[in-house]
C-alpha cells in the first residue's frame, strides 16, 4: 500500500512524458493484482480448509464497491499484460527501442479496445443479476473480512521488520541481501529473464481465466444454485459434486466441481491452477520486491525486511494455494457452505 501511494504522489510531482506514464501504470497496475492475488489464493483455499469463509468472500465480491473493483481489476490485468509483452519484445530487439513512445501509445489504445467488449459483457452479467433483486452481504460483513487480510498483511510486515532487527543484530548491516555481489549479479539477470518469459506465459493462463470467471460467466454466477459450471461439461447426476451443475448454489460446489472435473483420469483444472499460482505467485512477489526495495534504498533495515516479506509471503502463498489444490471438498463442506450463505445473506 505505501509502495503505491508513494509511487503515485511521486509521479505527480515529477511530471514526466508517456514512457514515465507508462512505467508508473505498470508499477500500480502489478501492484493492484498481487494485492487482490493475495486475498484471492488465500480465500480459494477457505473452500477446502474454512468452506463458510469462502462462501462470504465470494458473497463479498458481489458487493457493489467490488463490482467496481472487480472492473479495476480487469483493467489493471489487461493493461499490465499488453505493457508487459511491450516491454519483453522491445528488451530483447534493441533496433526497436526508437519506437519506444508508440508502442505505449498501442498499449493505452490496444488496453481501451480490449476493455471496451469485456466491459459489455461484464455489465450484462451485473446487470442480468439487479434485474433479479438481489441480496447484498452488510457493510459490518464486509469491513471485518477486510480488516482479517489487512490485519494479516500487517503482523507479516512487523514480523519481517523483527526479523531483519534479528539478523542486523547478529550479522551486522553490512551485507545487503537483495542485491547480492551487485545489481549485475547472476541472480539478478536470472530474475530479468524470468519475468519476460513468465510475463508470457502468464497471458493465455490469466486470459483463460478471467474469460471463465468474468466472460462465460461471471462473478455472481459462483453460487448460483442449478448453473452450469464453467468449463464443466454436464455429466452423471449421480456424482452431486462433479456433475457440471452447482446443485446447492454455492462458491465450494463451484470449486468442487472444477477441481473435480477429471479427463482421462487427469483433473485439467487443478492442474490448470497450479501452473497460474506458480507463475504468477513467484512473478508477483518478485514484482513486488523490485517496488518495495526501491522504496528503502536508504535503510539497510528496512530493504531486508522487504526482501523477507517478498520471499516469505511469496512461499507462504504458494504453500497455501498448493495445498487447497491438494485437498478435497466433500459434502460436510458444501453443508457448511449452504448455512454461511443462508447465515450472511440474512444479517439485517
Ligand atoms: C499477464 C501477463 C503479465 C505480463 C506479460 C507481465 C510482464 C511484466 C514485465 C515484463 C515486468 C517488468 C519486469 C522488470 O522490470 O524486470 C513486470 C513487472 C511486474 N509485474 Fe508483471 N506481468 C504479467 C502479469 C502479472 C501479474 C498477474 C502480476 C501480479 C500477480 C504482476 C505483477 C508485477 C509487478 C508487481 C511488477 C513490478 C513492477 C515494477 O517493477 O515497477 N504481473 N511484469
Ligand atoms: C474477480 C475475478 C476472479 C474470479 C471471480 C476468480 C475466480 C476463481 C475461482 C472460482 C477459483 C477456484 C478454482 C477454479 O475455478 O479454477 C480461482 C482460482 C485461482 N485464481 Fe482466480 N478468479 C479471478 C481473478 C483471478 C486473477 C486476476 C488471478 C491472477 C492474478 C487469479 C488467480 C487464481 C489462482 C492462482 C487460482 C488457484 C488458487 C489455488 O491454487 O488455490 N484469479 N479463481
Amino acid at each position: 500500500m505505501t509502495a503505491l501511494v508513494t509511487t503515485l504522489t511521486e509521479t505527480m510531482r515529477y511530471r514526466g512524458a508517456i514512457g514515465q506514464w507508462s512505467w508508473v501504470l505498470h508499477r500500480v497496475t502489478g501492484l493492484g493484482v498481487v494485492l487482490f492475488l493475495t486475498l484471492h489464493v488465500i480465500g480459494v483455499a477457505y473452500s477446502v480448509f474454512y468452506p463458510g469463509l469462502w462462501e462470504e468472500e465470494v458473497l463479498i465480491y458481489q458487493h457493489p464497491i467490488f463490482t467496481i473493483g472487480e472492473f479495476v481489476l480487469t483493467a489493471c490485468v489487461v493493461y499490465h499484460a499488453l505493457n508487459g509483452l511491450r516491454i519483453a519484445i522491445l528488451d530483447s530487439r534493441p533496433h526497436l527501442w526508437k519506437f519506444q513512445k508508440q508502442a505505449a501509445t498501442y498499449v493505452l489504445l490496444g488496453t481501451i479496445v480490449l476493455l471496451i467488449p469485456t466491459f459489455i459483457i461484464m455489465f450484462g452479467h451485473v446487470l442480468n443479476h439487479y434485474n433479479e433483486s438481489p441480496t447484498f452481504v452488510d457493510i459490518p460483513t464486509l469491513i471485518n473480512a477486510m480488516l482479517r487480510f489487512a490485519i494479516g498483511i500487517a503482523a507479516a510486515a512487523a514480523l519481517a521488520v523483527l526479523a531483519s532487527g534479528l539478523y542486523g543484530l547478529i550479522g551486522g548491516n553490512q551485507q545487503d541481501v537483495t542485491v547480492g555481489k551487485g545489481t549485475g549479479s547472476r541472480m539478478e539477470r536470472f530474475w530479468w529473464s524470468f519475468m519476460r518469459i513468465s510475463g508470457v506465459l502468464i497471458i493465455p493462463l490469466v486470459f483463460g481465466h478471467l474469460a471463465i470467471a468474468h466472460l462465460v460467466q461471471g462473478v455472481f454466477d459462483l453460487n448460483m444454485a442449478n448453473a452450469t459450471i464453467g468449463g464443466v461439461p454436464i455429466a452423471d447426476a449421480g456424482a452431486i459434486l462433479a456433475n457440471g451443475i452447482n446443485n446447492s448454489g454455492t462458491a465450494v460446489e463451484y470449486v468442487a466441481e472444477r477441481w473435480n472435473f477429471l479427463i482421462a483420469g487427469v483433473a485439467l483444472w487443478r492442474i490448470y491452477d497450479a501452473a497460474l499460482l506458480a507463475l504468477v505467485t513467484v512473478h508477483g512477489f518478485n514484482g513486488l520486491r523490485y517496488v518495495v526495495t526501491d522504496y528503502t534504498m536508504s535503510s539497510p533495515l528496512m530493504r531486508r525486511a522487504a526482501t523477507y516479506l517478498c520471499f516469505i509471503g511469496g512461499v507462504a502463498l504458494l504453500v497455501v494455494g498448493v495445498l487447497a489444490l491438494l485437498g478435497t471438498i466433500d459434502t460436510t463442506a458444501v453443508q457448511l457452505a449452504e448455512e454461511a450463505k443462508a447465515h450472511f445473506l440474512s444479517v439485517p
